[in-house]
């Protein structure tokens, strides 16, 4: 059986949230964010060891929250993060074997809703044989490409997908790309700079797996908790 790490970043400062509390910490449907979020991959993946990057002038705050809250913090660690999120990510990985056996899965703190369905999508992936899997969605705007001169020029929305996490790879492949480059907006992106003749495998993600960016989002995230058994 492969040992499971599931790292969790949620070391960002969130200034495009536009409250003085980083929107990890906010208020979703009676506590904060990030408890959904630790609480939904820990439900989808049990076995799993959970690494939780904190900036460290918030890591008191989060256990006197979870003092507050009655929340388990039994079975996670915590990591501190760094300037950017791939630091962040590289300071959890450090915790994390090396090892073609173990599996790494790389969540936004961001995403509360990410559910059983997505993980275990991800998680299948890995275990028939993908080093690298990314949750994605069709891109349902149009869109343009947009030129430095300002032209803009449409291009075709069914070549693109929008990426999401969590996102899963073998532990060995993401300590060589984390180890052979420094940034990348998402974990995915930074395996494949680093080993361009990797399959990065796409997994159907799920619209209702949003990031929190704006305090819109909190509400949006509220209306989809209670409706998206439906979907
Ligand atoms: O800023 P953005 O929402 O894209 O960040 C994605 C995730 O990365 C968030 O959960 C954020 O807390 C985390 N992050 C981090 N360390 C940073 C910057 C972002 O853990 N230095």
């Amino acid at each position: 059986m492969k040992q499971i790490f599931v790292i969790i970043v949620a070391a960002g400062s969130g200034r495009r949230f536009g409250s003085p509390l980083p929107k990890q910490f906010c208020n979703l449907a009676g506590r904060p964010l990030l408890m959904h979020t630790i609480d939904a991959m820990r439900e989808s993946v049990p076995s799993s060891r959970v690494l939780l990057v904190l900036h460290s002038d918030y890591i008191s705050l989060w256990h006197e929250l979870c003092q507050r809250h009655k929340f388990s913090e039994q079975g996670i660690d915590i990591v501190s993060g760094g300037d950017t999120r791939s630091q962040s990510v590289r300071n959890a990985l450090a915790n994390v074997p090396c090892s073609a056996d173990v599996y790494v899965l790389v969540h936004d703190g961001a995403r509360p809703l990410a559910d059983h369905a997505v993980t275990t999508r991800v998680m299948q992936a890995l275990e028939a044989g993908d080093a690298a899997v990314v949750p994605a969605i069709p891109v349902t705007d149009s869109l343009r490409h947009v030129s430095p001169d300002g032209n803009s020029d449409a291009v075709d929305r069914s070549n693109y997908v929008a990426v999401q996490t969590p996102q899963g790879f073998r532990a060995d492949i993401l300590h060589k790309a984390y180890d052979g480059s420094d940034a990348a907006t998402d974990d995915a992106s930074l395996v494949q700079s680093v080993f361009p003749d990797i399959k990065i495998s796409i997994t159907p993600g799920a619209a209702y797996n949003i990031k929190i960016t704006s305090p819109t989002d909190i509400a949006v995230a509220e209306a989809l908790m209670r409706t998206r058994s439906k979907f």
